[in-house]
């Protein structure tokens, strides 16, 4: 199979620290891949090359056949890289409802006619709905964001994210501050998404990690130290060493 977003000795320093360096990383059709490493590995910086954040000093990325390095992160997101972020950013007195109908029509370029009556536009209101409910938001569409619990004001973000109609989904730590019983069921939501989408996600809870992931890849210090499937990341010797002392039992 092909991959759809790859990276070729993909790097970036900061003055005379190399934040990532030297980075392989493939994600395939329809994946379920984390990305794993110790705080200040650079899984975020990562992130942000391959969404155009940043503009890489070494390497290159590429979308199928296409070459992202030096393109914007507009460019990136209209073809059909999305993602969401380590921290919240979501509006806290508009709907989840509306959250995603502005989502939509900013997809739509009608981002600047938000003024107008919303409810008039009725495809994007039924999409909306159809997107909270594969989210299993349905129930709480009219509720104010700020009044939604942590976890899901996270799955919301995801639905945000998904009303770009993605082919690849960057999700950084989005069961981050979300308590323990909740994040099960929001990377439930993140598995059941439509297989045709490919998903890096960053987590810390090991035992998150090896549930839903099917491929591993750890990076430390900037640079990937090994990859493969759970029960080989979950056997390799390395990867225990770079954990010990971090409380990952699972690892
Ligand atoms: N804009 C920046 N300027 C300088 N250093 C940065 C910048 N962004 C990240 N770093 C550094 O790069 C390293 C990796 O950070 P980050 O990607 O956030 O790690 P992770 O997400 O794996 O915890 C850290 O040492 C961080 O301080
Ligand atoms: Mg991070």
């Amino acid at each position: 199979m092909s991959a759809v977003l790859r990276t070729r000795g993909l790097g970036i320093s900061f003055g005379a620290f190399r934040a990532v360096d030297d980075v392989n990383l493939t994600l395939e059709p329809g994946a379920r891949q984390a990305l794993i490493g110790p705080n200040g590995a650079g899984k975020t910086t990562l992130i942000n090359l391959l969404t155009g954040v940043f503009k890489p000093t070494h390497g290159t990325i590429h979308m199928g056949e296409r070459e992202l390095t030096a393109l914007s992160a507009d460019k990136r997101a209209r073809m059909g890289l999305a993602r969401t972020f380590q921290i919240n950013t979501l509006f806290p007195s508009l709907t989840p409802l509306l959250s995603v109908v502005l989502a939509i029509s900013e997809r739509d370029g009608l981002g600047a006619v938000w003024w107008r009556p919303l409810k008039r536009n009725k495809a994007a209101f039924d999409e909306a709905h159809a997107l909270l409910g594969r989210l299993k938001l349905d129930a709480l569409a009219d509720v104010p964001v700020a009044e939604l619990a942590y976890g899901k004001q996270r799955l919301l973000e995801i639905a945000l994210a998904m009303a770009a109609r993605p082919r690849i989904l960057l999700l950084d730590e989005p069961a981050a501050g979300v308590p323990e019983d909740e994040s099960g069921e929001l990377f439930e939501a993140i598995a059941e998404l439509p297989q045709d989408i490919s998903v890096l996600f960053i987590e810390h809870d090991m035992n998150l990690v090896f549930r839903f992931s099917r491929r591993i890849s750890v990076l430390v210090a900037g640079r990937i130290l090994t990859e493969g499937s759970p029960a080989e990341i979950g056997r390799d010797p390395r990867v225990r060493e770079v954990y010990l002392g971090h409380g990952a039992a699972h690892v």
